[in-house]
């Protein structure tokens, strides 16, 4: 496994290879590798000749107050997770080499991607998307990718960078992969390291409260205000205020009141002590039996 710091070592490692290989797979990911990147990694393996890992821990999608500074790093466990992972070429730049002096250009999505749920301006805000637009933008063209691969965990993320994919006509598959959890449901994210205990014990609240809804929906005919309201009293009995708990529709993002034979995505966000974790589910228009009010039913 070969590691590069600089673009201009990442173009001369890359040239020979490009003749050579299938299918160039990008997984971008910003370190603290767990099982849901080394997922991506494998899904990358499986469909390409050569893959490529990049290691940053991009500023610009943290706002101020964020994390940026602590955000967990150990570059030495990584390197060993992606070489057991069989990643063929690490790029690992330092902050200067993707934003030199000087640097002033943002990709910024509109239409309504980016300034809900996360981008929402009183949680994240837009610029956190417009800042991983802009950095996946800059990896798109540095590696020039034949398929880069995502995490269904962060669904507005995935929708954002598909987006700006097809706008800007970059010549990349984006594949998304499914999201990995602990065995008590809890997504995996390098932000779970940041739970005490005690909060490590109600955090599985977030997954059984997105799955039960989505159950009450697809599979009991239960109206999406209803499993909403359900689930907000499962968070709160865990001790749980989320900043949202929102229906989406999977693809625009627009609020969904109905399945309306459009894919619905259940997507919540928590702050628990330090850590703020998000999780997300799509119920699909076809899934589960047909629910007394039609709601399973296209077009109902
Ligand atoms: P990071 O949080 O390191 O995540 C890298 C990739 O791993 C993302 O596509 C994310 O969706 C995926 N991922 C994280 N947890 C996952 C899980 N439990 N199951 C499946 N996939 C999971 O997301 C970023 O970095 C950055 O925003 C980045 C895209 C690298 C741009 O800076």
């Amino acid at each position: 496994m070969n590691v590069v710091r600089t673009k201009a070592e990442l173009r001369e490692a890359l040239a020979p290879l490009r003749r050579d290989a299938s299918a160039i797979g990008l997984v971008p990911t910003m370190g603290a590798l767990h099982h849901g990147h080394l997922a991506l990694l494998r899904a990358a393996r499986d469909r390409c000749g050569l893959v490529v890992m990049s290691l940053f821990v991009n500023p610009t999608q943290f706002a101020a107050g964020e994390d940026a500074e602590t955000y967990p790093r150990d570059e030495d466990r990584d390197l060993e997770l992606a070489r057991g992972a069989g990643v063929d070429l690490v790029f690992a730049p330092d902050a200067e080499e993707i934003y030199p002096t000087g640097f002033a250009t943002s990709v910024e999505i509109a239409g309504g991607l980016t300034d809900v749920l996360c981008g929402d301006p009183a949680r994240r805000g837009p610029d956190h998307f417009h800042g991983v637009a802009t950095v996946v933008a800059k990896l798109f063209n540095l590696v020039q990718p034949d398929v880069a691969f995502f995490g269904r965990k962060d669904a507005q993320q995935a929708l954002v960078v598909r987006r700006m994919a097809r706008d800007l006509d970059f010549p990349v598959e984006i594949a998304t992969v499914d999201t990995v959890r602990e065995a008590d449901g809890l997504a995996i994210s390098s932000r779970n390291a940041y739970l005490s205990a005690e909060e490590r014990g109600r955090a599985p609240a977030l997954s059984r409260a997105l799955r039960a809804a989505q159950t009450a929906i697809a599979c009991e005919g239960a109206s999406v205000a209803t499993a909403l309201f359900r689930a907000r009293q499962d968070l709160e009995a865990a001790g749980i205020d989320p900043e949202y708990l929102e229906a989406r529709d999977a693809e625009t993002l627009t609020p969904a009141v109905s399945l309306n034979g459009r894919p619905v995505l259940l997507a919540v966000a928590a702050r628990l002590g330090r850590a703020r974790l998000i999780d997300s589910v799509i119920i699909e228009p076809d899934s589960g039996p047909t629910s007394p009010r039609g709601e399973g039913k296209p077009g109902a």
